[in-house]
């Protein structure tokens, strides 16, 4: 599976926690799509950028992260096709895989922990759809753009 990941400077350092974790599993390969340092940037290049690679078919799924995770999760859920959600708890992570099928997991670099953060994205990079009466409500989700 490829996984596009991409953060302002507000989610660099947090991205860099979640590289090294993707790294270690051989069923990832990750498309880093920026930014690379801690300079201040705009998250919305960012988040559309995911939302474009994930869209576009170039990557399976994809991580955005920025301070709070709100900004750029905002900017990926304006591409027409991703179902961006930002998780703040395992539970989320749980639930915005097996009721929205979300495409896109956001993170807020200076609101969860890197502990938690992790916890939060092996869930969600775990976790099967479930379809049934969910796909009828993601379905209504993606005609809205
Ligand atoms: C950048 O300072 C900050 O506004 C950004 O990372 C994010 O939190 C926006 O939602």
């Amino acid at each position: 599976m490829i996984i596009a990941i991409a953060c302002d400077h507000g989610g660099f350092e947090l991205k860099q926690r979640i590289k090294e974790y993707l790294r270690t599993r051989d069923d990832i390969k990750i498309a880093d799509l920026g930014t690379d340092s801690e300079e201040s940037v705009d998250y919305p290049i960012y988040g559309k950028a995911c939302g474009e690679a994930v869209a576009g078919g170039k990557a399976d799924r994809g991580i955005v992260i920025c301070g709070t995770g709100i900004g750029i999760s905002i900017a990926a859920n304006k591409v027409k096709g991703v179902r961006c959600g930002l998780c703040t708890s395992v539970e989320m992570a749980e639930l915005t895989r097996k009721h929205n099928n979300a495409n896109i997991l956001a993170l807020g670099g200076r609101i969860t922990a890197p502990g938690l953060a992790l916890d939060i994205t092996k869930t969600w990079l775990d976790t099967e759809f479930e379809g049934g009466r969910h796909r009828r409500r993601t379905d209504m989700l993606d005609e809205m753009l």
